[in-house]
């Protein structure tokens, strides 16, 4: 999926004042950093390339005007070995010259790019996230294990660009010369795009949200065919107390070294069902303050989230798209809504037990994973932070 206009290249201004126009391209022959390449494009590796949100990044830094897909990475098993070989790709072309490319193992020692990509499983990441970090690697992480550091940023562009501040303290606390960033749950991800602007105007008191979560969500191979066709399995592991304690965290403020969570009250239920792609999630909120359903409706379709994050080459023309038919959003038509970066909202109504209810679906490995990773890394160049590292 490459979803890019004719965005500038980093070192020309983005319309982000002098923040992009400082971006740097880089290069490395043999071990060595070259400086601008010829492509003016930053060199990136993706750790766990072969899994669903690998394959999902492989696919999405195809003709990425900023990034040049230089590395991929995977386990043992996989390394030394041609990645189109090891691969079971999933969906569409394998992009011949990354076929071709020689898997690595996830050793910083032997990885060159700066900015690194993880779609590690938690057990790989732990050990593996950190090392890089060390080494100078930023890494942009989608594991669990880091998210809720109070100095490691759970970020979403739009909704908390501020809350980058804080990989400076990571970086001087932890003695680390690269440093972590991570993106939430993918489900978690659809709520709080959903749910910023509704904190933003009126302060979210207490939600209640049940989901209903793609297989894709799982992994691959994940879930097995005969547990979910014609089935719902009403148990993610982990998944509930992850949606409880990162959409707080998300919604937060940064207070001098650390991210404080916002305090409100989260209470999720999530649902495996056999859809491709797509987490739906099914909200009942209480505000802080009074605001009737036109009221929330009208701060849902006007808002565009943070200004910062508008023009960098990823983010989707609306990060949220409000739609009136009752029987949307639905995972098979609207999943694919802005390349997959849209989180499209319906059905908002008035709740009898809280205020207001609504129905929010997003891309699980595009927008709650590879999608908001490269976002991320988007906005952390934009602000020529990599020439800080
Ligand atoms: N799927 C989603 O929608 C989604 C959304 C948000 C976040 N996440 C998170 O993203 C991460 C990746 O998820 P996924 O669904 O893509 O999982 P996956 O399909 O199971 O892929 C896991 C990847 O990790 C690699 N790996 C496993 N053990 C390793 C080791 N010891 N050393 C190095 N590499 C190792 C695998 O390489 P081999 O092929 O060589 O085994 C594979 O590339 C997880 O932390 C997950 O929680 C997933």
């Amino acid at each position: 999926m490459s979803s890019f206009g004719d965005g500038p290249q980093p070192g020309q201004a983005y319309g982000l004042g002098g923040a992009a126009a400082s971006a740097r391209a880089y290069r490395f022959v043999e071990g060595e950093w070259l400086g601008p390449g010829p492509e003016g494009r930053i060199p990136v590796a993706v750790l766990g390339a072969t899994g669903a949100v690998g394959q999902t990044f492989v696919r999405m830094l195809a003709g990425h005007p900023w990034f040049e897909l230089a590395e991929v990475a995977a386990s043992e098993r996989s390394a030394g070995r041609p990645y189109g070989e090891v691969v079971r790709w999933l969906e569409g072309a394998l992009p011949e010259d990354v076929a071709g490319m020689t898997v690595l193992p996830c050793d910083p020692g032997v990885l060159r790019s700066r900015i690194v990509f993880s779609a590690l499983d938690a057990a790989a990441a732990g050990p593996i996230e950190p090392a890089f970090a060390r080494a100078g690697a930023l890494v942009f992480s989608n594991a669990k294990n880091q998210r809720m550091e109070p100095d490691v940023p759970l970020l979403i562009p739009e909704v908390n660009a501020s809350h980058l501040d804080v990989l400076v303290a990571q970086r001087r606390v932890r003695g680390w010369t690269g440093g972590i960033v991570t993106n939430a749950n993918c489900a978690a991800t659809a709520a709080a795009l959903a749910l910023a602007p509704l904190h933003e105007a009126f302060g979210l008191d207490r939600v209640f949200l049940m989901t209903m979560q793609a297989v894709s969500g799982a992994g691959y191979p994940g879930v097995p065919s005969l547990d979910i066709l014609g089935n719902v399995i009403p148990y993610i592991a982990d998944e509930e107390p992850k949606i409880e304690r990162e959409l707080p965290k998300m919604l937060g403020t940064v207070d001098g070294d650390a991210i404080i969570p916002a305090p409100f009250i989260v209470s999720a239920q999530a649902n495996r069902v056999p859809v491709e792609h797509g987490h739906m999630v099914c909200a009942a909120i209480a505000l802080q303050r009074r605001a009737s359903v036109q009221d929330c409706l009208e701060v849902l379709r006007a808002w565009r989230g943070d200004a910062c994050a508008r023009n960098l080459p990823g983010a989707p023309a609306a990060p949220l798209i409000v739609v009136d038919e009752p029987d949307r959003p639905q995972a098979r038509r609207d999943v694919t809504a802005g390349n997959g970066m849209s989180v499209v909202v319906g059905r908002v109504r008035p709740d009898p037990i809280l205020d207001v209810r609504l129905v929010a679906l997003g891309h699980n490995t595009v927008r709650g994973a590879a999608g908001c990773s490269l976002l991320n890394a988007e906005l952390f160049v934009s602000r020529g932070s990599l020439d800080d590292t």
